[in-house]
């Protein structure tokens, strides 16, 4: 089979889908790859380092996706994208399917099967594959560093001759995987970091990073399944900004992470909080492309709001282009090898990670979260 990797064409995108590291695996697997002409210049892999990987460089956009038996992405190609496929192709990315009908039906219309990353199952045996897990624990590191390198100090306590500076202090709103490495990367440079969730189990998680534990008391309202917070009452929310907002007030920084899969992020910082903050502090609203956790966060920009920066950066891993694009490749390789052999794909309809992450097959939308939005 042929896989094909085009170059990402979101603004502000640097990963490409396959470094020539796992080029050089698949190729041995026995797969032929087309790779488009600068693919991953952003991600600094030289057309050269794919060539010697094995990969065929193919200059011209169009020919490629019109050749690919597999097209492997990062983000979701555009519906003109799409329609250049052929009939029968096979379509491995991030989708969002629940949030991209448009995406979905040019899926349908062009008669293509399409996987999404983010679909799929975070079953034990599925690690390997979770791209959403692999990008969200850099995207957590790189925010502490946004945050540490806009702040006007340091974040460790210092002692010099004339005088104690005291650590810098972080609050994080949410202990998933950008959180939890957020805080381990915080606690590394030295600030003292308090979190807070309304996941239980969090806390021990927290604790064993070294984090202070922000206890809020949950309440029924709180919905919880398979690990994921599937909603919460705006009566919770806003016991929660009261009982956090202490904290808030006394913090350098603050770090948001949380979020609800396939629906708008909860609101967590009002804009009394954000003035309540001292002057010169910096928050990080790393759910600013799903509505943000903050009032006055804005997508891919930072402001300034009543003296306190916001940081509203919409694609943190794509910062870390290196790492990103290589724990991503891996995170494909590991799912195409499961989904297949260099001859074909073994459509294994009721098998578990495959049921998950099947969108649409041979044209047709079967996953229930695209059922719903293409008919809406
Ligand atoms: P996420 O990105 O959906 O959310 C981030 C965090 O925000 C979560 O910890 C969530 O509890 C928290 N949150 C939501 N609403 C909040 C609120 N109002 N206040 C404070 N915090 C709030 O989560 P992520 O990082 O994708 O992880 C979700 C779950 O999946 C976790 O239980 C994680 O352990 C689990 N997981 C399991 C894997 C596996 O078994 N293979 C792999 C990765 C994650």
């Amino acid at each position: 089979m042929k896989l094909a990797v085009p170059k990402e064409t979101k603004v502000r995108e640097n990963r490409v889908a396959l470094t020539p590291d796992v080029v050089k695996e698949l190729v041995k697997a026995g797969f032929e790859v087309l790779i488009e002409g600068g693919a991953g210049m952003s991600s600094f892999f030289s057309d050269e380092a794919y060539t010697a990987a094995g990969a065929t460089i193919v200059p011209d956009k169009n020919k490629l996706y019109a050749d690919a038996d597999v097209l492997l992405k990062v983000n979701a190609p555009s519906p003109d994208e799409i329609s250049k496929m052929k009939k029968e192709a096979i379509l491995l990315s991030f989708l969002f399917a629940g949030t991209s009908p448009e995406v979905i039906s040019a899926c349908e219309k062009a008669g293509i099967s399409a996987f999404s990353m983010d679909a799929i199952p975070r079953i034990s045996r599925a690690q390997k594959m979770d791209a959403l897990s692999s990008q969200a624990n850099l995207a957590g590191y790189k925010a502490v560093i946004l945050a540490a390198d806009t702040i006007g100090k340091i974040l460790p306590m210092m002692t010099t001759a004339a005088g104690t500076i005291r650590p810098t202090k972080i609050v994080i709103f949410g202990a998933g995987v950008a959180g939890l490495q957020a805080i381990a990367t915080a606690k590394r440079l030295g600030a003292v970091v308090e979190v807070t969730d309304i996941r239980p189990e969090t806390k021990e998680q927290i604790q064993s990073l070294g984090g202070k534990f922000i206890e809020v008391k949950g309440d029924a309202s709180i919905k919880i399944e398979g690990g994921y917070v599937k909603g919460v009452s705006e009566e919770f929310l806003k016991m929660q900004q009261e009982l956090v907002g202490k904290h808030v007030k006394e913090a350098d920084i603050v770090i948001t992470t949380a979020l609800i899969p396939g629906r708008k992020a909860p609101l967590l910082m009002t804009e009394d909080m954000v003035k309540s903050m001292r002057f010169g502090s910096v928050i990080v609203d790393m759910a600013v492309e799903q509505g943000g956790n903050v009032v006055g966060s804005e997508l891919n920009k930072t402001v300034q709001k009543h003296g306190v920066t916001i940081i509203g950066e919409g694609n943190l891993p794509s910062l870390l282009p290196m790492n990103a694009s290589a724990l991503y490749a891996k995170n494909i390789q590991t799912f195409l090898l499961h989904l297949a052999d260099k001859d074909k794909f073994k459509w294994e309809m009721e098998e578990e990670i495959t049921k998950g992450s099947l969108i649409v097959f041979k044209g047709e939308p079967v996953h229930p979260s695209v059922k719903k939005s293409v008919s809406a």
